[in-house]
C-alpha cells in the first residue's frame, strides 16, 4: 500500500506563511479529512500531496510499503479530483471515459463497465447517452469526473472538495466511495468542508488559516 508522509512541512506565499511545520503521516487503507476555512490551505496541502507543489521546508516521502516512491511512479498511480477539472465539452461522457482513461488503464472500457460507472456515480444512461458534455448540469459534471477517478485505478486519491455542487445522494455516493476505496487499500485524501465527510474519515488534518 501507498503511504505519504509529511514532515515538518512549511509552505509560503510570496513571504506569507499558509501551512507551518506540518507532520502527518497518511497511511493507505484509510481516509483522511483535510478542513479549516476559506483561504487556510486545503487545495495547497493536496497540490504539493500530488507533487503539483513544492513545500518551502520539509519534506513529503510518497512510499510503498518501505520503498520510496519516485516523483513518476508516484504520479502514475495517483487520481485528483478538483473544482478546476473541466471534461472536454464536445466530448459525450463515454468519449469523455475513454480518452482520460486511455492514459490509466491498460485495457479499454467495456460497456459492461462503462454501464456499472455511471449506475455507481448516478448517472442515468438516458440522460448522458448521445450528449456532449457541455448539455450536462455541472453536478452531472462532477459525477462523470468520479466516473473517471474510479475506473483509473490509482492507488492515491487526492480529492478537493468532492462534495461540492453533488445533492445529498450524490455527497452519499462520494462518502461511499471514498470508504470502499480505503477499504480496498487506497490512500484517500479529501480536503473538505462537509461535516459528514468529516465525521467518517478516519484521521483529520485541521488548518487553523494565517
Ligand atoms: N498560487 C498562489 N499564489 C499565491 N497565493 C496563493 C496561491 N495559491 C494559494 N494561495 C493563497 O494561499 C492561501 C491558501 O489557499 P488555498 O487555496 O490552499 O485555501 P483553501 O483552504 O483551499 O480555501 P477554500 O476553502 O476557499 O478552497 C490563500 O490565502 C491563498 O490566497
Ligand atoms: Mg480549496
Amino acid at each position: 500500500m501507498v503511504s505519504l508522509t509529511f514532515s515538518d512541512v512549511t509552505k509560503r506565499f510570496g513571504g506569507r506563511t499558509v501551512i507551518e511545520g506540518l507532520s502527518a503521516t497518511l497511511a493507505g487503507g484509510t481516509v483522511t479529512a483535510v478542513t479549516g476555512a476559506n483561504g487556510s490551505g486545503k487545495s495547497t496541502l493536496l497540490k504539493m500531496a500530488a507533487k503539483l507543489l513544492l513545500p518551502d521546508a520539509g519534506k513529503i516521502v510518497a512510499r510503498d510499503g518501505e520503498q520510496e516512491l519516485c516523483k513518476a511512479s508516484y504520479r502514475s498511480r495517483l487520481a485528483i479530483v478538483t473544482p478546476e477539472f473541466h471534461a472536454y465539452p464536445k466530448l459525450t461522457a463515454r468519449e469523455n471515459l475513454d480518452f482520460f482513461l486511455s492514459f490509466r488503464r491498460a485495457e479499454a472500457l467495456s460497456d459492461a463497465l462503462y454501464e456499472q460507472l455511471l449506475e455507481r456515480v448516478g448517472l442515468a444512461p438516458g440522460a448522458v447517452d448521445g450528449k456532449m458534455v457541455e448539455q450536462f448540469s455541472t453536478g452531472m459534471k462532477k459525477r462523470l469526473h468520479f466516473a473517471i477517478l474510479l475506473a483509473s485505478e490509482a492507488d492515491v486519491w487526492l480529492l478537493d472538495e468532492p462534495g461540492a455542487n453533488l445533492d445529498a445522494v450524490g455527497r452519499s455516493m462520494v462518502r461511499r466511495e471514498a470508504r470502499l476505496a480505503a477499504d480496498g487499500g487506497k490512500l484517500v485524501l479529501l480536503a473538505t468542508n462537509d461535516r459528514e465527510e468529516e465525521a467518517e474519515a478516519d484521521a483529520c488534518i485541521s488548518l487553523s488559516g494565517r
